[in-house]
C-alpha cells in the first residue's frame, strides 16, 4: 500500500463486529428495576464481573459552552445512587468552565464486550467540599500530588514543567499532609434521561429509555410505561 502522506484516504467501510443474536434480546421483560438507577445498577455489576472488561467505570462526559458549543472527554465515575452519578476532576479545567456557564451534561458508557451502552442527560452541580475533601483524601498520594501538578487543560511549555512542579510539591507536602486544591472536586450529575441500550447484528438495537415526565404532560399509555419514583420508561426505535 502506497501512502501519500498529505492526502490519503483510508477505507474502513466493512470493519464491524458481531453484536447480539436474536436469541439474546432486552426486552421490558428483562428489566431487573422500573426505574434507571437500579436498573443501571444491575448492569453496572454485570460489568464488574466481566473481566474483558478493565474499567467499567469509564464514562464519556459531553459538555457545551453558553452557545453550545460541545466538548466531549473521559472521566471516571465515583458513585452513584438515587442522588445521581458521580465524578471528580479539575474546576478550573475546560469542562469545569463550560460547567460554571453551562449545567447542562451528557454521559456515555459503552462496555464493548458485552454489547451495552448506557447514556444519561442531567444537570450537574459541584459536590460538598465535605464530599471532595474525604474523595480526596482517599485517594492514593502520587495521585493526590500529580492532580495538583497540573493546571487541567492548560498550554504548558513541556513535560518536564509538570516534573518540575510535580518534585517541588512532593518536597513541600509529605504523604498524610497533603490539602485538597480548592479548585478540584467532585460532581454530581442529576439525570433526568437514562437510555439503556444493548446492540443486535441485524441492527435491532434495543433501546429503553427512562425519563422524567414534563409538567402537565399527558401520557400515551400504548407508548409510554409507568415507571417507579416519578419515572416513566418507553422504547425508542435503534
Ligand atoms: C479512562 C479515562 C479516565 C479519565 N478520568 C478522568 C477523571 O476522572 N477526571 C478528570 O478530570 N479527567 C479524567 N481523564 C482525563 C480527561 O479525559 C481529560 O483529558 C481531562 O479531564 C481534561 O479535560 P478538559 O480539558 O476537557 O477539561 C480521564 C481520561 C481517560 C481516558
Amino acid at each position: 500500500m502506497s501512502v501519500r502522506k498529505d492526502n490519503y484516504t483510508v477505507d474502513i467501510g466493512d470493519m464491524r463486529i458481531k453484536y447480539k443474536d436474536k436469541s439474546e434480546t432486552f426486552t421490558e421483560d428483562n428489566l431487573i428495576s422500573k426505574e434507571p438507577i437500579g436498573q443501571f445498577k444491575a448492569w453496572f455489576e454485570e460489568v464488574c464481573n466481566t473481566p474483558q472488561i478493565l474499567e467499567p467505570n469509564a464514562m464519556f462526559l459531553a459538555t457545551a459552552t453558553r452557545d453550545g458549543v460541545p466538548s466531549l472527554r473521559a472521566v471516571l465515575l465515583k458513585g452513584f445512587g438515587t442522588e445521581g452519578f458521580k465524578f471528580y476532576t479539575n474546576y478550573d479545567s475546560r469542562k469545569g468552565h463550560e460547567l460554571a456557564e453551562n449545567p447542562h451534561v451528557a454521559l456515555t458508557f459503552y462496555w464493548e464486550a458485552l454489547r451495552r451502552s448506557v447514556r444519561i442527560e442531567g444537570i450537574a452541580k459541584k459536590t460538598s467540599a465535605e464530599d471532595s475533601d474525604r474523595y480526596f483524601q482517599s485517594r492514593p498520594y502520587a495521585n493526590q500530588i500529580g492532580s495538583m501538578s497540573s493546571k487541567q487543560s492548560s498550554v504548558i511549555a513541556s513535560r518536564q514543567t509538570l516534573i518540575v512542579k510535580e518534585r517541588e510539591l512532593l518536597a513541600k507536602f509529605p504523604e498524610g499532609q497533603v490539602k485538597r486544591p480548592d479548585c478540584w472536586g467532585g460532581y454530581l450529575v442529576v439525570p433526568h434521561v437514562v437510555e439503556f441500550w444493548q446492540g443486535q447484528s441485524d441492527r435491532l438495537h434495543d433501546r429503553i429509555r427512562f425519563r422524567r415526565t414534563k409538567p402537565n404532560e399527558k401520557i400515551d399509555n400504548i407508548l409510554v410505561h409507568k415507571g417507579e419514583n416519578g419515572w416513566v420508561y418507553e422504547r425508542l426505535s435503534p
